[in-house]
């Protein structure tokens, strides 16, 4: 671990805020509080086993969607470890129920197929429905899980079937990135569609996609919500956000390492959207950058690319008030979540170290990643 600063750092690095993850906790816990609810923190997003200790102080506990991040709740995290897949593969529950006190499936089949394992450990049982609701606003279709032909969860036309003298656990999760109407919308659409079947069960599982931290997120409206569920059903609310405990809580810093030209500046970093923001090609989504605006709104516009060979490797348009020149600073906001948990060693480019900032302004490398770290990924 060695301390430096910001402008000291070498790149390409995250860096975690931790005042600002503090804060988002901070709406997590007042949720928690207000509503009577059980907060988990989605690994997906965001697995920082540094930062678990003060995480922990906030949260019920830790939802993985597979056994590597199930062990990683179980060591790292402690409390709660929850985990769903939408298919388990043979030897995985038996696995899992020694690590995971809550384990779920994604259909009928699977939980009549390993749900007796599970139960013989004692762990609780849940199901993920699909409930047919939509308000993922970001993707589209991409991000949908109530998208047409989707894999996720037990269709309503099947309930009826299912064993529900086995589910503890009822789970939807269909929102991404939705404001507190997307919240509100599903909560208010499960307790009118799926009452019978909560009769049956003692917690509901509204999964993630809950954007809590946003400043738009109306924070009253989603507490209100469960409130008003409870009182309904007088069963125990979990929600598992990932993004929304940790938007807007750190950056990805890069440096420009060489400049070109051809019919237009372009910047070359030793950031790229391939290795270390894979979502902007994914979503496909535009960083905010520090100091930049749209191309064209400032003096000198370049187009911000990586080092990989994928032509494709392009970040965006930005412009800026003065010219680029090697070893300038670019700073990408938000990188949070689904940012340094995606990224890979594509061409051999190193990945992206981990920093944190903590509260008192001291600046902390996590990791240090080198060629082990790409070397290891490849076989003896
Ligand atoms: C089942 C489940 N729970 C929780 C999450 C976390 O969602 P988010 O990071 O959007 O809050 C996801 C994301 O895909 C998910 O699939």
């Amino acid at each position: 671990m060695r301390a430096m600063t910001l402008d000291t750092l070498p790149t390409p690095c995250f860096v975690l805020d931790l005042a600002r993850l503090r804060q988002n906790l901070g709406t997590a816990r007042r949720v928690r509080e207000a509503a009577g609810c059980k907060i988990l923190l989605a690994t997906k997003a965001f697995a920082l086993p540094a930062v678990f200790p003060l995480m922990r102080e906030y949260l019920d506990g830790t939802t993985a969607s597979g056994e590597q991040e199930a062990q990683l709740g179980a060591e790292a995290f402690g409390k709660e470890v929850h985990v769903y897949s939408p298919a388990y593969a043979p030897g995985e529950i038996e696995r899992l129920s020694q690590i995971a006190q809550h384990i779920y499936f994604n259909s009928a089949a699977q939980m009549a197929q390993y749900g007796a394992i599970a139960k013989a450990a004692d762990a609780q049982i849940g199901l993920r429905v699909n409930p047919g609701y939509s308000n993922a606003t970001l993707g589209g279709a991409l991000y949908d899980p109530c998208a047409p032909m989707s894999r996720f969860g037990e269709v309503p036309a099947k309930l009826d079937e299912v064993d529900w003298s086995l589910v503890d656990i009822f789970h939807v999760h269909t929102l991404c990135e939705s404001r507190a109407d997307g919240s509100v919308g599903l909560i208010e659409h499960v307790a009118e569609h799926f009452a019978p079947y909560l009769q049956q069960v003692r917690a509901v599982n509204f999964g993630g996609g809950h954007f809590l931290n946003k400043p738009d997120f109306d924070v009253d409206a989603l507490i209100a919500a469960i409130k008003a569920f409870r009182e309904r059903f007088d069963i125990e609310v979990i929600l598992e956000p990932g993004s929304g405990l940790v938007v807007d809580t750190g950056e990805l810093h890069a440096s420009v390492i060489d400049l070109h030209w051809n019919d237009g500046d372009i910047a070359l970093l030793d950031a790229s959207a391939s290795t270390h923001m894979p979502d902007v090609l994914e979503v496909p989504y535009r960083p905010d950058v520090n100091g930049a605006g749209d191309a064209g709104e400032f003096a000198h516009t370049y187009r911000l690319a990586g080092r990989t060979c994928m032509t494709g490797d392009i970040i965006g348009d930005y412009s800026f008030a003065s010219p680029l020149k090697p070893g300038d600073r670019i700073v990408f906001r938000d990188q949070m979540h689904y940012s340094f948990v995606k990224t890979n060693t594509f061409n051999g480019n190193p990945l992206a170290n981990l920093a944190l900032r903590h509260e008192d302004g001291r600046v902390e490398m996590i990791s240090d990643f080198g060629y082990e770290a790409f070397r290891e990924r490849l076989g003896r």
